[in-house]
């Protein structure tokens, strides 16, 4: 899979801009706040229906303008298609080849992509929710349904909530089954694919961490979930015996929305003894290893989005990160003096002030 072009029009501090990426390395360089990031954000909205940073949509529109349009035509093996985005003060359009679709489902999976920036080399000492947004982020665009189901299970996990935190205890012991039922079903859906994301991610990432350190230093990885067994099943008995406990707290204890994955280097604990360079050899390796499950599940590479991650790994990472995705469409961006990391033949765009410089 890869994206020929991609236009960004009043999309952060790019007026009118247009990019014809190679089917392999694409570099984005240049000072520090001339858009390089706004690029990669907006790649990553065509893949997701999300911006990784703003919390609200209408921040990507640039300042004084009413609208943001982003859009990429990309190629896969099923052919070409148009993914566009048209993004309003309190609503937005999305077009797949024209056509209008209603639901973010119907955006997933028309250009898949893996991302690698700075923030995710908190993916192994950050909190447990970094490592289920790698999840969800992966997940959600190899699989339709278990994006729904995590937007059904988040929705009724708020009303559960709040119904938690109404005052009559009996209206709260009347109404929790009904909303356990759904509950449940939906948690199933999640936890389920999870647990086989993270089956095949855990021979890739050891794999890639041996790749990496040489085979000085060995990865395991595993799913690491409160509810246990056949998740519907374990998921209600557990919601039911947290009853007292969940009242008196306001808020819903057991479920998915409290997953995590464990994370032993050398077979010690690395979310929380790990050391910075350890943390990004690890996050570096399941980046990688998501790729490959992208390759198997999807049938074709996803387009690699390398944003800023160059300065943060040390010369011997950064060769073995570059031979790695050699055979993807990759859009790195990097600053000013890193270019020079790169040879002629890669296709280069210097950012200067949301513009390319050409
Ligand atoms: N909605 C917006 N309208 C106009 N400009 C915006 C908007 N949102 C962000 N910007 C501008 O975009 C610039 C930041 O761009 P970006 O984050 O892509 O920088 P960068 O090139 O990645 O820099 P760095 O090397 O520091 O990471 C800032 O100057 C910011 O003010
Ligand atoms: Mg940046």
């Amino acid at each position: 899979m890869r994206i020929k072009t991609l236009t960004l029009k009043n999309f952060r501090n790019y007026k009118e801009e247009s990019f014809s990426f190679s089917a392999g390395l694409n570099v984005l360089y240049g000072r520090n706040a001339q858009g390089k990031t706004n690029c990669a954000e907006a790649v990553y909205y065509l893949c997701t229906g999300t911006s990784p940073r703003a919390k609200k949509d209408r921040q990507m529109i640039r300042s004084g303008e009413e609208s943001a349009h982003i859009a990429a035509l990309a190629e896969s093996r099923f052919g070409e298609v148009c993914i566009e985005a048209d993004i309003y003060e309190t609503r937005r359009e999305l077009r797949i080849n024209g056509e209008r679709v209603a639901r973010n489902a119907d955006l997933l999976g028309n250009l898949r992509g893996v991302f690698f920036s700075p923030d995710e080399l908190r993916l192994v000492q950050g909190g447990p929710e970094e490592r289920r947004r790698f999840m969800n982020v992966s997940l959600s665009q190899l699989s339709k349904s278990y994006y729904t189901a995590l937007v059904r299970y988040n929705k009724v996990l708020g009303q559960r909530n709040a119904l938690l935190k109404e005052r009559d205890v009996s209206v709260i012991l009347e109404t929790l089954p009904v909303w356990d039922a759904q509950l449940c079903a939906f948690a199933a859906e999640i936890m389920r694919r999870r647990a086989e994301y993270v089956e095949k991610l855990a021979p890739l990432a050891a794999e890639k961490h041996a790749f990496l350190t040489d085979g000085a230093e060995t990865l395991a990885v595993g799913f690491e979930s409160a509810v246990p067994g056949d998740a519907a099943e374990a998921l209600a008995r557990e919601l039911a015996a947290n009853y007292d406990k969940d009242i008196r707290l306001g808020y819903t204890t057991a479920g998915p929305h409290r997953d995590d994955l464990k994370i032993h280097i050398n077979g010690t604990d690395a979310r929380a003894y790990a050391s910075q360079g350890q943390a990004r050899t690890a996050a570096l390796a399941f980046k990688l290893a998501e790729i490959e499950i992208f390759q198997e599940i999807a049938g074709e590479p996803p387009v690699l989005v390398l944003d800023d991650v160059m300065s943060e790994l040390d010369l011997a990472r950064r060769r073995k990160l570059l031979a790695q995705v050699n055979p993807l469409q990759t859009i790195l961006t990097c600053t000013h003096t890193e270019k020079v990391l790169f040879k002629r033949e890669v296709n280069k765009f210097r950012i200067v002030g949301g513009t390319v410089r050409r």
